[in-house]
């Protein structure tokens, strides 16, 4: 489909003149809108409407600078001819969300779809940054299918504690397991606080955030450097002024996200994540947003391209450079020039052009952060998918940043019953544990969490922290942050809470993990499992009332990208009447 075929042509008038063009009341009434605003007819009159959907909020740090940005989106969209108008959305904050961000990303995108529908908007510029934030624009654009740009806050400058790098929140994690293992002080953990978070900008691991924001490039819907350039560089913004430029460019081709995100992008936003060893959680929103799309996203798609798709980038968690670096190593562009081989180079971009013109002239500046086909880091994806008895529909594992001696491995369950168990006798001296254990932790999945948590990177017993153990075999039906590490498998299938297999795990079950392989078995017996099923109670609702009970009755498993079941598909705004 060419840009514009798709364009509600019509009689060729923006769908904001339906608003501020007619002489009429409902005329009146939007013109004086704008113009108790301060804003002259000159300003508004027969320009492209942009909206720019605006994730700021100070209860979500990561966001905090959006502000900021916005007002250099509007100088590009004053520039370019059209007429920009700034709007809030609700806003998820990794930090300060109970319990979880997950639970609300499907609001937000609920926020976002209905604002761009119910709005006077031709376009919008998406601002986004913290992990969720980004999905759930990505979702409401899908949906509604308005041409949109995505420009996210950036990443952190790297941190920096007595002269070493330190990586949010990759190190917060590893060296709270060394305080815990009474390695270092308090007093030194407490002065990594303002040395690790010294920027506006996201985690700058590949965490999710990061993870989000390169797939946002490599599906098209950012344009170029939008993933990496620092939240605290100059850059940043002259980005941010471009793509107000840019969307307005759009909207006069009438590209919408439909034409952007298809099929074969989303593939190519996959190559990236495997490339990039890039969070699991990206596989939960990538699915949702291919949900949106009618493109249906079986995790064995993600399993069959990460066996031919190798890691090339070496930052943490999996490797050991920050998002800083692979800026100056030349950004997102030039990881998918490496990759260009593997990738669908005709796919229409934001930039109005295909993927393959956008990163023609990218260069790689660092070879030790970018590396080659040839040379990469693994030979695989850096997340790869298990089936099995204990996961009929599935799980994944971050098998890069794992410890390679546990990626198969047999041992004995350990159960933690829920996360407020794990909590009461992790530390205990007399649990039964030892570091050849399978920790097993139950009932943290969409509806169990609720919401599926981050808590899969269950930490380790104090008293094999002690005795120097760093890693175990982790098994939930959490989610985990795109920061973490570790033997953890996750997302298992379907989740505790609802009957599945995981629920009915037992201490001193015998369970195998067999990454290679693919495969993740309980080893009990079927007519066992069956009498444990029949025993087997359904925990407590969690919610009677309001949004918690909405999300409890309609949300999906991991394996349909935890979206509600009655939000999947998109239903496209005209854009001309
Ligand atoms: Fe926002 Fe990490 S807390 S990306």
């Amino acid at each position: 489909m060419a840009p514009g075929d798709n364009n509600n042509n019509g009689n060729g008038i923006l769908r904001s003149e339906e608003w501020f063009g007619p002489k009429d009341l409902e005329g009146f009434l939007h013109r004086s809108g704008l113009k108790a605003q301060g804003f002259s007819e000159e300003a508004f009159s027969g320009k492209p409407v942009i909206g720019i959907a605006n994730s700021w909020s100070e209860l979500t740090h990561c966001n905090a600078h959006l502000r900021d940005l916005a007002e250099y989106v509007k100088r590009g969209v004053v520039a370019a001819g059209g007429f920009p108008l700034e709007f809030p959305t609700i806003s998820l904050g990794e930090f300060f969300l109970q319990p979880t961000s997950m639970l609300l990303r499907n609001l937000m995108s609920m926020d976002v779809e209905e604002m761009l529908r119910g709005a006077p908007l031709d376009g919008v510029v998406l601002l986004a940054g913290c992990d969720k934030t980004t999905p759930a624009m990505l979702m409401g654009a899908a949906s509604a299918d308005i041409p949109a740009i995505l420009v996210t806050g950036g990443p952190q400058l790297r941190g920096n504690w007595r002269g070493q790098d330190l990586g949010s929140c990759t190190d917060c994690r590893r060296y709270w397991a060394e305080l815990r293992a009474g390695r270092i002080t308090q007093d030194e953990y407490d002065s990594m606080e303002e040395a690790i978070y010294r920027s506006a900008g996201h985690c700058m691991v590949m965490g999710t955030a990061s993870t989000m924001g390169g797939i946002a490039e490599a599906i098209g819907m950012s344009l170029p450097g939008g993933a990496t350039i620092p939240g605290a560089d100059s850059r940043r913004r002259s980005h941010s002024e471009a793509a107000g430029r840019q969307i307005v460019k759009l909207v006069e081709a009438g590209i919408r996200p439909s034409q952007i995100m298809t099929a074969a992008a989303i593939d190519n936003a996959i190559r990236l994540l495997l490339a990039v060893g890039g969070s699991t959680n990206a596989i939960i929103h990538l699915t949702a947003i291919a949900g949106r799309l009618g493109i249906d996203l079986p995790l064995s798609h993600f399993d069959e391209l990460s066996r031919k798709t190798p890691m090339i980038l070496n930052l943490k968690p999996s490797g050991e450079y920050l998002m800083e670096d692979l800026y100056y190593a030349g950004g997102i562009e030039a990881v998918l020039s490496r990759l260009s081989s593997l990738l669908n180079l005709d796919e229409m971009t934001v930039t109005g052009k295909t993927l393959g013109e956008n990163i023609a002239n990218a260069r790689v500046d660092n070879d030790r952060v970018i590396r080659t086909l040839e040379k990469p880091l693994f030979a695989e994806g850096g997340i790869v998918s298990l089936t099995g008895s204990l996961a009929p529909d599935g799980a994944v594992i971050k098998h890069t940043a794992a410890s390679p001696e546990l990626l198969q491995h047999k041992g004995r369950a350990v159960v933690f019953e829920d996360f407020a168990d794990l909590h009461e006798r992790i530390d205990s001296d007399d649990l039964d544990i030892t570091e050849d254990d399978v920790m097993v932790m139950k009932n943290a999945g969409p509806i169990g969490g609720p919401g599926m948590p981050e808590w899969g990177m269950l930490p380790l017993p104090r008293k094999l922290l002690r005795k120097g153990v760093r890693d175990m075999v982790r098994i939930s039906d959490a989610r985990m942050s795109g920061t973490a590490f570790g033997t953890v498998v996750l997302h298992v299938t379907p989740e505790a809470a609802i009957g599945g297999p995981l629920g009915l795990v037992q201490n001193g079950d015998m369970i195998e993990l067999d990454t290679p392989n693919r495969k993740l078995e309980l080893l009990v017996d079927a007519a066992e499992l069956e009498r444990r099923r029949k025993a087997w109670k359904a925990p407590a609702a969690k919610y009677d009332r309001g949004y918690g009970q909405m999300y409890s009755q309609h949300v999906l498993q991991a394996d349909g990208g935890c979206d509600f079941d009655f939000l999947r598909g998109r239903t496209p705004v005209e854009l001309r009447v």
